[in-house]
């Protein structure tokens, strides 16, 4: 099962997805943890090169196709053997990333990302994705007041942009009603991590044959 979490810079999403792999390791279930871009050495490499500010001038397709190669190393490497092996995956960001920042912000053709994505992930998509809404101005002042924050590129750009990124996210979570939850990005830390704890709960006891389902809604 692939779990993902989404969202506009400080929403708080990166924090929760930590969270949620915790709760599994301490339920005892066979679960990782990935972040995108990165969480393999290519893709690390990538990511140092795209958000650290080495990557100034670049054009959208070019960002795009390194998002992707970065994906692309890791879904190969990592998430499609350990989902082959029954592992539950939790991944902060991933292919919406890419639909939302480069294709509906930037102007990328969503043919040529979805095409990319299918040539490595086949027909794999999120059982789950979070997405934390939240107002970009609150966002991006957390974000920036984080301590040693050096990834800034995406939080320089105009609130325009970010506003654009709000709304890109809406629309694919409207777009997708059974696979998105959408979270205010502004509840506390814990009133978060109940609602995904009690959804998650619900979608792995869909999963267990019938006398565990019961078993597991009678000692709930
Ligand atoms: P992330 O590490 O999640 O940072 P934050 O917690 O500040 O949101 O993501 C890094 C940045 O990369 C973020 O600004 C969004 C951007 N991004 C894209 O533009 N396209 C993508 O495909 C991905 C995965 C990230």
């Amino acid at each position: 099962m692939l779990v993902t979490f989404e969202g506009g810079e400080g929403s708080g999403k990166s924090t929760q997805a930590k969270l949620l792999y915790d709760h599994f390791v301490a339920e005892g279930l066979d679960a990782i943890f990935v972040r995108e871009p990165g969480s393999t050495p290519v893709a690390e490499g990538i990511r140092s090169f795209l958000l650290t500010g080495r990557s100034d001038g670049i054009s959208p397709n070019t960002e795009a196709l390194l998002f992707m190669a970065a994906r692309s190393d890791l879904w190969l490497n990592v998430i499609i053997p350990a989902l082959n092996a029954g592992k539950i995956v939790v991944s902060d960001r991933s292919q919406d990333s890419t639909v939302v920042y480069q294709g509906i912000c930037k102007g990328v053709d969503r043919t040529l990302i979805d095409n990319i994505f299918r040539s490595f992930a086949g027909d794999v998509i999120p059982r789950r994705t979070y997405l934390f809404d939240i107002d970009p101005l609150v966002g991006i002042a957390r974000s920036l007041s984080r301590a040693g924050n050096k990834e800034t590129i995406f939080e320089d750009m105009g609130l325009e942009y970010h506003r654009k990124v709000r709304f890109g996210f809406l629309d694919l979570a409207q777009k997708n009603p059974g696979r998105f939850v959408v979270l205010d990005g502004e509840l506390s830390v814990t009133e978060l991590y109940d609602r995904i704890v009690a959804d998650i709960g619900a979608l792995i006891a869909q999963r267990l044959p019938q006398g565990l389902q019961e078993l597991t809604t009678a000692s709930s």
